[in-house]
Formats: C-alpha cells, sequence, structure tokens
C-alpha cells in the first residue's frame, strides 16, 4: 500500500499522532487490518467510512496507539512522589485530599502505582484521589478490570504484588482499596473541553505520550499541562521529554531518574533526554561484524568470542538495567558488550542515552554519531541526536536528521510485505 496522507493527517488531528514518532509502516499496517476487518474494497472505499463512522474512528485510534506500560515504571519517581505528596499535605495544612492525575493511563498501571505508594507511604485513603485517563476505552476497560498478566509486572522489586493483588486466574487482580483510590475516565488530552471544569492538580503524570507529538503540538500540550498543574505542584513526564520543558517555563526539581518539574525549583541541571523504549527488532539476530571504527570506548575489543545469543541476552539486560533506572549498571553492561563482541550500534545508541541521562551532552552526542557511524539509518540514534541539538539551538542539524530518520523509516515500510 502506499502512503495515504489523509490518514496520518486525520491521526494527527484527532490523538496528535506525528507519522515520524512511529513511523509511516505502524500506520499502514493499521489501516490495512481495518480494511480487513470491515471487508473494505480500496483504502478510498475505507476512508470514506471512516469519515462516516464514529466507532471506526475509534477503532483506528486503537490499532495505532502504543499501549506499553507497566508498574513503578520509573521507581524512583513514585518514591520522589511519595516524600513530595507528604510535604504537600503539611503545606495545605491536610485540609483537603491531595489531587493527582495520571493522563495516559493506557491500563492502569502508572495510576494504581501511584495509589499503592502513597498508601505504602502512610497516607491515609481519604488523603489523596488518583484520576486516569486515556484516549483508548478498551485500555480505560482494562484498567478498571484491574486484571495484570507478567508483562505489567518487570524489574527487580514486584514485592508490591504481595501487598496490592490477589492470584486472579492465570494472572493478578488489584486489591480493592488501591483501586477505590483511583477514577478512570476516557478522554483526548487534545480536546479544549477536558478537565476545563477541573481544579487543578497537586501532581500530574504525563509520560510517553509527548514523545508521539510533533513539536508544535508538544508546545501546546506542555500549555495544557502548566495549565493543569497547580501553581506548587509537580510534574512527571517521561525521560525523553524533559529536554523540551525548560522551553516553557519549567524547572526539574533536581531529583535524578524522577523526571520531576515544577514551576518554582532554582534551573538545575536539566533532566535529560532518556527514553526507554524495547530492544528494536534487529537487535535480537545476530549482530553482523563491522570494522570498529574507534578506540577509546573500551580498552581492547575482542572479536565474537561469544555466541551471537549470548550478545542478544546481553542487549535485553542493558535495556532492562536503563529501563529500571540502573544507569551504572546499564553502562557497566554495555562495557562488557564491547569487551566481547563486535561493535554493535544499539550499545553506542544505549551509551548515548546513558550519557544524557549523566547531563553529558558531549558525550551523548559522540555515541550516538559513533552508532550513526556503523548504522547510518539508526532511527532511535538519528531521533535522539536531532533533539540533543535541537535543543542546542542547532535546529537546521535537528531537521537534517529528522528528514534522515522519516527516509530510513519510509525505506524500512517499503521493505516489509
Ligand atoms: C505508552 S502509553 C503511556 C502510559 C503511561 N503513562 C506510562 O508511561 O507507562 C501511551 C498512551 O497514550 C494514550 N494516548 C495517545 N494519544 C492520546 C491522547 N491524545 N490523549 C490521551 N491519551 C492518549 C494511548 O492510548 C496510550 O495508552
Amino acid at each position: 500500500m502506499s502512503s495515504d496522507p489523509r490518514f496520518f493527517a486525520f491521526l494527527k488531528e484527532r490523538i496528535g499522532l506525528d507519522v515520524a514518532s512511529v513511523g509511516e509502516a505502524i500506520i499502514e499496517r493499521a489501516v490495512r487490518q481495518r480494511c480487513q476487518a470491515i471487508q473494505a474494497g480500496t483504502t478510498n472505499d475505507y476512508w470514506h467510512h471512516l469519515q462516516r463512522s464514529h466507532d471506526e474512528q475509534q477503532a483506528l485510534i486503537e490499532a495505532v496507539i502504543v499501549p506499553e506500560t507497566w508498574f513503578f515504571r520509573y521507581p524512583e519517581s513514585f518514591a520522589t512522589l511519595a516524600r513530595l505528596a507528604k510535604a504537600r499535605l503539611l503545606e495545605i495544612n491536610q485540609m483537603r485530599a491531595l489531587r493527582i492525575l495520571s493522563l495516559p493511563c493506557s491500563t492502569g498501571e502508572e495510576p494504581y502505582s501511584i495509589a499503592m505508594a502513597l498508601l505504602d507511604a502512610g497516607l491515609a485513603p481519604h488523603q489523596f484521589k488518583v484520576q486516569g485517563i486515556d484516549v483508548s476505552p478498551l485500555s480505560v476497560e482494562r484498567a478498571r478490570r484491574g486484571v495484570y498478566g507478567k508483562n505489567s509486572f518487570r524489574g527487580g522489586d514486584i514485592a508490591f504484588r504481595d501487598r496490592h493483588f490477589v492470584e486472579y486466574g492465570d494472572g493478578f487482580h488489584i486489591a480493592e482499596r488501591v483501586r477505590e483510590q483511583v477514577r478512570l475516565q476516557v478522554g483526548n488530552l487534545l480536546d479544549p473541553a477536558l478537565l476545563a471544569n477541573e481544579a487543578s492538580y497537586d501532581f500530574v503524570f504525563c509520560r510517553n505520550l509527548l514523545i508521539y507529538f510533533d513539536q508544535p503540538t508538544q508546545k501546546h500540550v506542555f500549555d495544557v499541562l502548566k495549565g493543569l498543574t497547580h501553581v506548587d505542584g509537580v510534574l512527571f513526564i517521561g525521560p525523553a521529554e524533559g529536554s523540551l520543558l525548560g522551553r516553557h517555563g519549567m524547572r526539574s526539581i533536581g531529583v535524578p531518574q524522577s523526571f520531576a518539574f515544577s514551576r518554582h525549583a532554582e534551573p538545575v541541571k536539566p533532566e535529560p533526554v532518556f527514553m526507554p523504549m524495547p530492544i528494536p527488532q534487529r537487535s535480537a539476530a545476530p549482530i553482523p561484524v563491522k570494522p570498529r571504527p574507534f578506540s577509546t570506548v573500551s580498552a581492547q575489543v575482542v572479536p565474537i568470542k561469544a555466541p551471537a545469543s549470548d550478545a542478544s541476552a546481553l542487549l535485553s539486560r542493558i535495556a532492562t538495567l536503563a529501563n529500571e533506572g540502573k544507569s551504572v549498571d546499564a553502562r557497566a553492561a554495555c562495557e562488557q558488550y564491547l569487551n566481547n563482541h563486535p561493535p554493535a550500534a544499539q550499545v553506542f545508541y544505549w551509551l548515548g542515552l546513558l550519557s544524557d541521562v549523566a547531563g553529558s551532552a558531549l558525550e551523548a552526542q559522540g555515541y550516538y554519531r559513533k552508532a550513526l557511524y556503523l548504522e547510518p539509518q539508526h532511527s532511535q540514534a538519528l531521533m535522539h541526536l536531532a533533539a540533543l541539538l535541537e535543543s542546542q539551538g542547532d535546529s537546521a542539524g535537528a531537521r537534517r536528521l529528522q528528514a534522515r530518520a522519516a527516509r530510513s523509516e519510509r525505506a524500512d515500510s517499503e521493505q516489509k510485505p
């Protein structure tokens, strides 16, 4: 199927999705699936059906959204929330319940983690309420059901599961006392009427959504989020989204790995750009041997002395450690990889992200460039380097890299059947 820009424009307008962030192939696949599901003869027929049917619009949205989430994602942010919540209760003389928003909440892991963290920190149920909102009715329905499988419990410490869940078939059911703290609703962050009559929130979580928006949409959404956050409140965002906020009058509160911003905090080291993500498919395959172009990263590269399966296991481990915020261990695993396997773009990419997290923009740039030397179309390295250049004022350089990333996505999609 050739790219049909009408679908890209539709999704951008409805949910803010920027085709460049997920790649054309994802959207084309979703359109193909929906064409088949309703037995549309051509994409043009499907387009006309889409215009007429609200249900079909929702179905297409469901087919493209990325509901990836899990409990206590970025654990440090929940520890920070618990500390800040106790302080905030004192500030407001315990006169009212704290108001906390999780938008997007996806299938509920984030708002329930907020509730568990606060209950575990000793807050009484009447001291806080959490509101979870997501554009996907299916995800909100799953959140309401509150039954979760293994994928929702990642990372080393899942002791909270024993405290707050009961086994239910193959999965785990969230305890009623946690569920009662969370109100769930369907809603679109781009809808001007959403929460228009609500008081502001003491804490707002908006994580891993802005990365799917283009810059004008991000700017608009930051203004919305700023409006939703109480003037003395705190906004938690995703690791990849930090560098954008500084330009919108909010400052990091300076707690590493929490990605928390307020209007008042003194300008401290900017929150790093760090986008946890699953290892792309290509990494699971044996890593191709390429000439090692750099000599400074680790002392010695010993050519293929470990089997490729070890290489992909180690790559998965690096991803897990980085996603859990264990930067030192993740970096050590990268070094271990480079010492035992041929250089891989993916490892330099992770080192770039870890350097971003540590606030070393120059070092990060170096690693991203090494990733691109090995794999010129590594789209995540292209996107992150572009974001870095943009945050340093090099918009032209950033645009060139974004165009390269878009070309790479197009080439990928053309290769797919
Ligand atoms: C990757 S999940 C993030 C979930 C959670 N915040 C986290 O970080 O784990 C992204 C979610 O954004 C939702 N979403 C996409 N566009 C949205 C919009 N315009 N308004 C509200 N939710 C949206 C999707 O349905 C999806 O559930």
